[in-house]
């Protein structure tokens, strides 16, 4: 099986029905050239979500959302449950994001909970890892991001169900991005952790990389070897930069 790339766009909390335009030029944008290499996804605010489903009907563009409750149900005000999302035309959900992680204290284990609610709505689960600054720094990165993947990825995690987004903290939102030769190391270190776990399924499940990906690096970034795709903050609310990212497979 050949991994298909996944272009996913994270619009975190910005976006409001104008900002639906940019959906719509993503989705007539979205060529023959670039359906045959690669997956489109956009992950609106959960305001948006169907409406943003309803503007790409037909265009083949998948529509997420950026988190989601353990429970299908119940007594959380202000959550929304992976059921909700799928209701309203989500085919996706990011889960475990480091701006979750720091402002909302998700420990792995909340972040396991939620993509086994992604599983079990009928979602395709991305699960973000990534170090922290002082963590790289002191050379722990891979040992981090391999606790991360233990302690977060479901037991029933497959590659049609999980994706896996390295994301880099100190490289989120900031402009800076880790080398070339750093983006392999970790990926193939992902790639390693998955295969042991799960086997083919870990051989076949997309690793993407995120933070700062922008039209200009999106070559070195995400042409590599164990690199699936990627998952893109700031450069998604434009669809000239998504597009433009999205160029690198074709
Ligand atoms: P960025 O965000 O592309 O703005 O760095 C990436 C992310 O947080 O998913």
């Amino acid at each position: 099986m050949t991994r298909r790339p996944l272009v996913a766009g994270n619009w975190k909390m910005n976006g409001l029905k104008a900002g639906l335009s940019e959906l719509e030029a993503i989705g007539a944008g979205y060529s023959a050239a670039l359906k045959a290499k690669s997956d489109f996804l956009i992950c609106p605010p959960v305001t948006l979500v169907a409406e943003a489903a309803k503007a790409v009907t037909g265009k083949g563009v998948f529509i997420g959302g950026q988190d989601c409750h353990a429970k299908a149900s119940g007594p959380h005000t202000g959550d929304v449950s992976a059921e909700m999302l799928k209701d309203a035309g989500a085919a996706y959900v990011i889960v475990g994001h480091s701006e979750r992680r720091a402002d909302h204290g998700e420990s792995d284990a909340v972040v396991r909970a939620k993509a086994e609610a992604g599983l079990r709505a009928g979602l395709v689960t991305i699960v973000c890892v990534g170090e922290r600054r002082e963590q790289r720094e002191a050379g722990k990165a891979i040992a981090v991001v391999r606790e991360q993947l233990a302690g977060s990825i479901p037991d029933a995690a497959t590659a049609a169900t999980v994706v896996v987004a390295y994301e880099p903290v100190w490289a989120i939102g900031t402009g800076l991005t880790p080398t070339k030769a750093d983006v392999a190391d970790m990926h193939k270190a992902i790639r390693e952790t998955l295969g042991q776990r799960f086997g083919a399924e870990g051989q076949n499940t997309r690793i993407l990389y995120g933070g700062s990906v922008k039209p200009e690096n999106a070559r070195d970034l995400i042409i590599q070897p164990d690199v699936d795709g990627a998952l893109i903050g700031g450069a998604s609310l434009k669809a000239k930069d998504f597009l433009g990212i999205a160029s690198a497979y074709i």
